[in-house]
């Protein structure tokens, strides 16, 4: 059982001296089918019907505890009326990068209406969140010649694509350096001992996405401004959530001392595509030099039509960021009067800790037979652990029924 659960995610995994041309590695890799054929294959799900409280697949009902729109907006008639009416006045793609052809009055209205809500100067509207990503850190730290060398400090928890825009910047590895989860001190540490003529950025998330930890902003803060550090907050699952949907820098006060924030549409927000805000220099200055941003088709009307009316949406109805934390705590609270350990949750993504990647699988399965739908989450992109993630839109009736699926499962104590 264990060789058959060795899975890891975006890396190769052959150990030292175990070559591998680029085929053979492809056709080596079998642990999906290896998977599948056990009943445990938990990725890739495709589903027949999307975005609500409940999914349905191969026919049948499936209570969705594993979706990232936390207000629930993505299936909104009025939201899916704008999408469908940006569609018929501008066709399906802007077909072209912004810097040339791909721009539109849309996408600008968009960014203003980003940067007045999220309290930023401006903003700079991107394909995906990953690409933001990328955009942001991967042109912020690129080095012209007598450039200081530039290290990025990260949050051992921050996402992927952050660390893939270091990559991106040519600074490599050498200028990655990593900070505990969550630990301002050990922050302080790292920045003391960064040489005197290099230029930092911090880069940390909001709240994070395998714990649902909300970041300690007010002490990172504190300890960027000692080093007159840059600031860079990933917020896309903070954003929609915290302070009425204003994000975690809000929540805390403290929009102004982030220099730059970062928000996926494809969370809470509930579109597609992502986007950088700041100060006017900033925005300017990666409009014209990132490198997702000049040599990419710039985001799809429906999408941005479909982010335009959520943030109008969100304006209004304050209801559903609270509604969602409100469910939250009571699906941990509830979780944790039956023996589960939730971790350091404080937000709608509530992990539920398992003992090992054997029982990730095979209690998603079984909570798959009782009709919830959980996300797998093994070693090494987390401990394992099922993830849950919950929706303004989820009614009590779905919480007690998820509730008595995962006692159901719930392993001898
Ligand atoms: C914190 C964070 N940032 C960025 C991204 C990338 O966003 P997108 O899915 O829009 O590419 C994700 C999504 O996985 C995320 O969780």
């Amino acid at each position: 059982m264990t060789s058959v659960l060795r899975f890891h995610f975006g890396y190769d995994y052959n150990f030292p001296g175990e070559y591998m041309s680029l085929l053979d590695k492809c056709a080596s890799f079998t642990r999906h089918a290896e998977l599948k054929n056990l009943g445990l294959y938990a990725y890739y799900t495709a589903f027949e019907a999307h975005g609500g409280p409940t999914v349905q697949l191969d026919g049948a009902e499936y209570l969705m505890c594993g979706s990232n729109s936390y207000l629930g907006l993505s299936v909104d008639p009025r939201v899916r009326l704008a999408a469908r009416t940006a569609i018929d006045d501008y066709g399906t793609s802007f077909t072209g990068s912004r810097l040339l052809n791909g721009s539109s009055k849309l996408i600008e209205e968009l960014e203003s209406e980003l940067a007045d809500f999220f309290g930023k100067p401006a903003a700079l509207v991107v394909g995906t969140g990953y690409q933001t990503n990328l955009a942001a850190v991967g042109t912020l730290l690129q080095r012209g010649v007598g450039d200081p060398k530039r290290i990025a400090l990260v949050d051992q928890q921050a996402h992927a694509s952050l660390i893939d825009g270091i990559r991106l910047s040519r600074s490599a590895d050498a200028a990655l350096r990593w900070f505990r989860h969550n630990d301002a001190e050990d922050l302080d540490r790292k920045l003391a001992s960064c040489p005197a003529d290099s230029e930092t950025l911090v880069i940390v998330d909001g709240v994070y996405s395998m714990e649902g930890d909300i970041c300690v902003l007010p002490d990172i803060v504190e300890v960027c401004k000692r080093y007159d550090t840059t600031l860079l907050v990933d917020d896309s699952h903070g954003a929609a959530v915290l302070a009425d949907g204003r994000g975690t820098p809000a929540h805390f006060g403290l929009t102004d001392d982030v220099d730059l924030m970062t928000i996926s549409f494809g969370k809470g927000i509930g579109s597609s595509g992502g986007v950088i805000l700041g100060s006017d220099s900033l925005i300017q200055y990666l409009r014209h030099h990132a490198r997702g941003v000049i040599f990419s088709s710039g985001l799809g009307p429906a999408d941005a039509a479909a982010a335009l009316e959520i943030v109008r949406i969100m304006r209004e109805e304050t209801w559903r960021p609270k509604r969602v934390l409100e469910t939250a705590d009571g699906i941990r609270r509830a979780l944790s009067a039956i023996g589960y350990d939730t971790g350091v949750s404080s937000s709608p993504i509530v992990p539920v800790m398992m003992p090992g990647d054997a029982e990730v699988f095979t209690t998603w399965r079984r909570l798959m037979d009782l009709g919830v739908y959980t996300n797998a989450v093994i070693s090494p992109a987390a401990s394992p652990r099922l993830r849950t993630s919950w929706m303004a839109t989820h009614e009590d009736e779905h919480v007690a029924r998820a509730v008595a699926a995962f006692e159901a499962v719930r392993p001898c104590r």
